[in-house]
């Protein structure tokens, strides 16, 4: 299974991907995690860090650069999930030009739709432990105590109000690029966790027709 998956900041990306990950045992591959692990490793340059904490995109050449060389580790040879990559066409393109240099190609991409003003919600009230990895809410899904929470430097309301702004200028082109070569699924991203999770699996189950 190679799948790509859409949403704008705070959709639930992350939460439904640890899901379809298990399910068809494929890595999750997120852009957004490998730039935050190389800035706290001191190995991300100063003006992209910058970049990142006032929400605007790192330029297509890093992020290809580092899916181009995550996509070709062992555990992602039989598949993955690309989580927030790509996200402009240049890099879509970027993205079927190597799967189609190793025989490979996307079984979907699919796209989690969620209004605006429950995006600034749920990013604002997120909160991650440090330790895990795992994604909480302080009110959908609140941390245990002893979880070591850590509230991400692009979670503040203006910063995912311009977050929310570049998505809807990127996705104006990447979705018809996408919806035109019939490999496009959208899922209705509003309600409880696990009623996103059953129409997630419905559209990529959708694709084999
Ligand atoms: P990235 O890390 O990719 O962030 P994002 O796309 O903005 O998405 P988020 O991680 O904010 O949200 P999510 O959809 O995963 O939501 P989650 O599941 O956590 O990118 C960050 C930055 O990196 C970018 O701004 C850019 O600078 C750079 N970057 C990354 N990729 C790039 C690329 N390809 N090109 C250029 N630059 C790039 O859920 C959010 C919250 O809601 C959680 O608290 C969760 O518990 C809660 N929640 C989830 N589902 C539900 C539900 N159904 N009901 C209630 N609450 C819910």
């Amino acid at each position: 299974m190679r799948l790509v998956f859409v949403g704008p900041p705070g959709a639930g990306k992350g939460t439904q991907a640890k899901f379809i990950c298990d399910k068809y045992s494929v890595p999750q591959i997120s852009t957004g995690d490998m730039l935050r692990a190389a800035k706290t490793a001191g190995k991300l340059p100063a003006e992209l860090v910058e970049k990142m904490s006032k929400g605007g995109l790192v330029p297509d050449d890093v992020v290809i650069g580092l899916i181009a060389d995550r996509t070709n580790q062992d555990d992602a040879k039989q598949g993955f999930l690309l989580d927030g990559f790509p996200r402009t066409v240049p890099q879509a393109e970027a993205l079927g030009k190597m799967l189609k240099d190793r025989n490979q190609a996307l079984d979907v991409v699919l796209a989690l739709d969620v209004p605006s003003e429950l995006l600034i919600e749920r990013a604002v009230l997120r909160r991650t432990d440090k330790r895990t990895g795992q994604i909480y809410h302080l009110k959908y899904n609140p941390p245990p105590q002893d979880a070591d929470l850590e509230h991400r430097a692009d979670d503040k309301e203006d910063v995912v109000k311009t977050r929310v702004h570049n998505y809807d200028t990127m996705t104006a082109e990447l979705l018809p690029y996408y919806e035109k070569v019939g490999l496009l699924r959208r899922v209705n991203g509003v309600g409880g966790v696990d009623e996103v999770k059953s129409r997630v699996f419905s559209a990529i189950e959708s694709r084999k027709n």
